[in-house]
């Protein structure tokens, strides 16, 4: 599979955030990834409801939001009014997980686990054939623009073994200091989905550096 870029709005310009959204929709990206923080389970807020619902009325692509607060359960269905098409939630934050993306499916989204860069891809083994991605940071949540963890490369590769063996469609998912310099090595490791935030937008052409990561060469 030809993999997918997703550019981060937690590293967009919220003062003209409609521009931001704009370019991502003209430029080759995939998804847009949005990033809820609780100031609880991260130590960070970000943005809610209101924003989300705002930047879907523009957004032409399906929007790929990753929660980082400490009660997923409670907000699903509002996250998916809001406009979420891809919702994910962490590992660390649900007691029963097999519940959670059951219900994230059960509400029409594609249902993702995240898990943070201490916890070991085997814990996803019992939920692996129900879920139709893995988000795996890459950096300690809550912050863009912080470096990448070389471990990562190794749990990716474990994760695609698992997929082989679990569920073949599973797509992988890589969020946290990814750019041009580590994009190529992560999709020959087996991500399928790149997130990047300040790869994109702290950069002088961010529809170029969104290109460059579509036309990987390695
Ligand atoms: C971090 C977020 C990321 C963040 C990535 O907690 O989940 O999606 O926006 O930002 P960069 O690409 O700058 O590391
Ligand atoms: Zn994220």
């Amino acid at each position: 599979m030809e993999h997918l870029v997703a550019p981060s709005l937690l590293s967009a310009n919220f003062l003209r955030l409609e521009e931001e959204v704009q370019m991502v929709n003209r430029s080759r990206a995939d998804l847009f990834h949005v990033d809820v923080m609780d100031g609880h389970f991260v130590p960070n807020i970000s943005f809610g409801f209101s924003i989300i619902r705002q930047i879907k009325s523009v957004a032409r692509k399906p929007l790929d939001v990753h929660l980082m607060i400490s009660k997923p359960d409670d907000y699903l269905e509002a996250f998916r009014d809001a406009g979420a098409n891809w919702l994910s939630v962490h590992y660390e934050t649900c007691a029963h997980l097999h519940r959670s993306i059951s219900q994230i499916k059960k509400l029409g989204m594609k249902a993702g686990a995240v898990i943070n860069p201490h916890n070991n891809v085997e814990l996803l083994r019992g939920i692996l054939p129900d879920l139709d991605y893995v988000l795996l940071m890459s950096v300690n949540p809550g912050f863009g623009g912080q470096d990448f963890i070389p471990a990562t490369y190794g749990r990716i590769k474990e994760l695609a073994l698992m997929r082989d063996e679990l569920n073949p469609e599973l797509l992988i998912e890589v969020d946290g200091g990814v750019g041009l310099h580590n994009a190529a090595l992560l999709v020959e490791s087996g991500a399928d989905v790149l997130v990047a935030g300040s790869a994109v937008f702290q950069s002088k052409d961010p529809e170029l550096a969104i290109s460059g990561m579509k036309d990987l060469t390695s």
